[in-house]
């Protein structure tokens, strides 16, 4: 699927049926994001909502990260309003990834440092390589996390412990980023792109208007009270009843064969 806009410099996009993966790819700092990268995810994102592949992956180019944090060299010299309008095209960024009605994969391959840590946590699931590195390293810079870390670390983890790690920028191994719940899944070194994707493949083989409006009733739990989630729940359920996804998937169930989806 071709993509249209602006050429990208540090993000590419590749599909393998309707799966498409976005990769962060500045090696020579470690995939780190400046405004530019920023802006980049962000388009790409967009692109690829316009696209609607089923599910999209995010990793970082080469070995050693996924996303080393946030430039501190292009942090070091912007003053407050460019720092928030940095911030801001963060969120952005960011909330493309959560509140896309696309399920979001990280395939985080090495260093998640600050704002790499991020990209990863605005995701819906992580799955990372046993190699992989997790932290919070704002405060060693006298700076705090500003692309979602202090709202969405206390969501995944609690708050007791993502006030620990945020406060102290102490870097965690994969497998205790598992332990804590930052992290769905670890796999060997070099295997989580595959793990990701072939996890994207099998949410894609679902009904994809099931997974996008299930995606959007798990989001909500995040923001309102049981009550309204459930009500929320509910017409969610009901809109599904009019899709003929529902109808095949129901009917190829009752004839003993796989369903064939349509995305209507
Ligand atoms: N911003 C800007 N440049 C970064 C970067 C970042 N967040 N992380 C890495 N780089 C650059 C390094 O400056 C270096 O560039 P150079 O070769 O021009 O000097 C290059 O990437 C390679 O990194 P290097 O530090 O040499 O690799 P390493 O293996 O010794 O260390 C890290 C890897 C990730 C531990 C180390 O680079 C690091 O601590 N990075 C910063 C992490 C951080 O604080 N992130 C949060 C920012 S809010």
């Amino acid at each position: 699927m071709p993509t249209e806009g602006r050429p990208l410099d540090y993000v590419t996009i590749d599909f393998d049926a309707n799966v498409a993966t976005i990769t962060i790819d500045r090696q020579e700092k470690l995939n780190a994001l400046d405004p530019q990268v920023v802006e980049e995810i962000g388009q790409a994102l967009l692109e690829l909502e316009a696209e609607g592949p089923r599910a999209i992956v995010v990793t970082g180019a080469g070995e050693r990260a996924f996303i080393a944090g946030a430039d501190i060299g292009a942090m070091s010299v912007m003053n407050p309003l460019e720092a928030k309008r940095f911030s801001e095209i963060g969120h952005a960024a960011m909330a493309l990834l959560d509140r896309s009605p696309i399920p979001t994969i990280a395939a985080v391959n090495g260093f998640a440092l600050g704002g790499g840590c991020e990209v990863a946590l605005a995701c819906d699931i992580r799955i990372a390589a046993e190699n992989a590195t997790f932290g919070f390293p704002e405060v060693g810079l006298g700076i705090l996390p500003g692309m979602g870390g202090t709202q969405r670390l206390p969501r995944l983890v609690g708050p007791a412990l993502a006030k620990e790690l945020i406060f102290t920028g102490r870097r965690i191994s994969a497998e205790e980023a598992r332990e804590i719940g930052l992290v769905n899944r670890v796999v060997a070194e070099g295997e989580a792109l595959d793990a990701a994707r072939e996890l994207a493949a099998g949410i894609s083989a679902n009904g994809p208007l099931a997974v996008r409006h299930a995606k959007a009733a798990a989001n909500r739990s995040l923001d309102v009270d049981l009550i309204s989630g459930l009500e929320y729940e509910a017409d969610q359920f009901a809109l599904l009843f009019a899709t003929e996804d529902a109808r095949e998937g129901m009917t190829a169930f009752s004839d003993k064969r796989k369903p064939k989806f349509e995305g209507r």
